[in-house]
């Protein structure tokens, strides 16, 4: 049987953080260890650039950071494609006949970039390429014949967005060669919410801990962490729901009934606030000592990171060429 193919990708903006890895990281190491699927995870850096494109050598940097990452966590570039998306010419192609397809009307009418552009502060001068970078994604999608998309749930108008332009190419060209796909939503899917219990956990709002970052920086994070604000002394009873600490314990302490009793100790009172960080300061650092070892030794060898994007996008060129002639053979237009 025809394995399943998966498209996955992340921008290159920053080094990827436990919201990252909570989400999908994790999800994506086990999709490719079940053996089930084909999973070609794409480096977006030219998506990266539609709202940063006067910081080349940021997304350039972070090209390296996020591949170390990748390869941190357990992504095996035998088993899983790590590919380049400005390497990978039918992709902005395939952009091209897609943006056609669509009025400006529904481009501007795409949820996830409207509230985007609300929190970038765009004002009136957002960059053409930003507001189309979801055309840009649905070729990604479909010029690597993804059957899979892994997201969460508020990713799902992307997905609709994606097969909304697979059935008007179908239908306007009379063809049958792009297939629709499918969001591939993890059961239980939570964001992990950042340091500051505010806000889901990302780099731009100075909340994130990454998977790069050592013990100290760790430990300094946890002690920032929001807490109860009304548990001022040890034996004040503390509340449990909205502290980040106990959010964070259930997430990454696997020992439950010990968070069980902490939790109660906590409301019952007579557990301090310092004492709780210590432990989860134990819990995550036993968790992630592994990964940021793995990263540390990686980032010795940037010959190697550079050999495996290069191979993984190899792969990918040849892949989704294949797949733009038959594309263009569609449209009429196979003339090379
Ligand atoms: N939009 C994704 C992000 O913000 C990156 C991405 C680009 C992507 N193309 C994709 C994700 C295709 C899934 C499928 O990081």
């Amino acid at each position: 049987m025809q394995k399943k193919i998966i498209l996955t990708g992340d921008r290159p903006t920053g080094p990827l953080h436990l919201g990252h890895f909570v989400g999908s990281l994790q999800n994506r190491v086990k999709l490719q260890n079940s053996g089930n699927y084909e999973q070609n995870i794409l480096i977006a850096d030219m998506q990266a650039l539609t709202d940063h494109f006067d910081q080349p050598e940021k997304i350039s940097e972070n090209i390296y950071e996020v591949t170390m990452d990748y390869l941190a966590v357990g992504i095996d570039p035998k088993l899983s494609t790590i590919c380049l998306q400005s390497e990978l010419t039918a992709l902005p192609e395939l952009t091209m006949y897609f943006l056609n397809l669509l009025t400006l009307n529904q481009v501007e009418r795409n949820p996830t970039v409207k509230e985007e552009i609300k929190q970038k502060d765009f004002a009136n001068k957002i960059p053409v390429g930003f507001l189309v970078y979801p055309v840009s994604q649905a070729a990604d999608i479909t010029a690597f014949g993804a059957d899979l998309v892994p997201v969460g749930a508020d990713q799902v108008p992307m997905i609709e967005d994606t097969n909304y332009l697979v059935r008007k190419f179908n239908a306007t060209y009379k063809t049958e060669v792009l297939k629709e796909c499918e969001a591939l939503v993890p059961e239980n899917f939570s964001r992990l919410v950042g340091l500051d219990g505010k806000a889901k956990m990302s780099k731009s709002l100075g909340n994130a801990i990454y998977l790069k970052d050592d013990a100290d920086t760790l430990f300094k994070k946890v002690k920032q962490m929001y807490t109860d604000p009304n548990h001022l002394k040890v034996e004040d009873p503390g509340q449990v729901e909205g502290n980040v600490v106990f959010t964070y314990l259930d997430a990454f302490d696997d020992n439950k009934e010990e968070v069980a009793k902490l939790k109660e100790h906590y409301q019952r009172g007579g557990l301090g606030d310092m004492k709780l960080k210590k432990y989860l300061f134990e819990v995550m650092d036993n968790k992630f000592k592994g990964i940021r070892e793995r990263r540390q030794e990686l980032s010795q060898d940037r010959g190697y990171i550079k050999s495996v994007i290069s191979e993984g996008t190899a792969k990918a060129r040849d892949l989704s060429n294949d797949f733009m002639k038959k594309i263009k053979a569609a449209m009429g237009l196979s003339f090379s």
